[in-house]
């Protein structure tokens, strides 16, 4: 499979942090990685018997790195490991919430890698962020 010989190390790492991840409600199983100054941080998405308390797995990773020290994130890779062909491409796209925080912590310039879909600006994905 070209898949598994040619897959961009961060990819790789959101597929491997998808195993992680704490779903017990949903079974949808999300990973992601990011890279900032150099260094990459995993996160999975975390859910909750109050189910509005899970956390995506794109902020777990973004939250991480910026509680590493880093204050600007490159790039991003998210990986819906569960979403079947039904689903189609939007079943493998970051949520709302999470275009939102990626506006804020990767700028418009930022690099968002989705999972058999396509890489994208942040700015593609959320053109019109709320800024103060
Ligand atoms: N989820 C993410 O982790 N990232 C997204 O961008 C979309 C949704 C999670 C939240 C929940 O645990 C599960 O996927 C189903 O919505």
């Amino acid at each position: 499979m070209p898949d598994q010989i040619s897959v961009d190390p961060l990819l790789h790492q959101a597929r491997a942090a998808a195993e992680r991840a704490y779903v017990p409600y949903s079974k949808f199983r999300v990973g992601a990685a990011v890279e900032a100054g150099g260094q990459t941080y995993a996160g999975c998405n975390v859910e909750n018997a109050s189910y509005g308390l899970t956390v995506c797995a794109e902020r777990v990773a973004l939250f991480t790195a910026i509680a590493a020290g880093h204050r600007r994130i490159a790039r991003i890779a998210v990986t819906c490991v569960d979403a079947g062909p039904e689903l189609g491409e939007n079943g493998r796209m970051p949520c709302g919430a999470c275009r939102q925080v990626m506006a804020e912590l990767m700028g418009p310039d930022g690099e968002v890698m989705v999972d058999r879909v396509r890489t994208f600006r942040v700015s593609e994905l959320l053109p019109t962020a709320f800024t103060l």
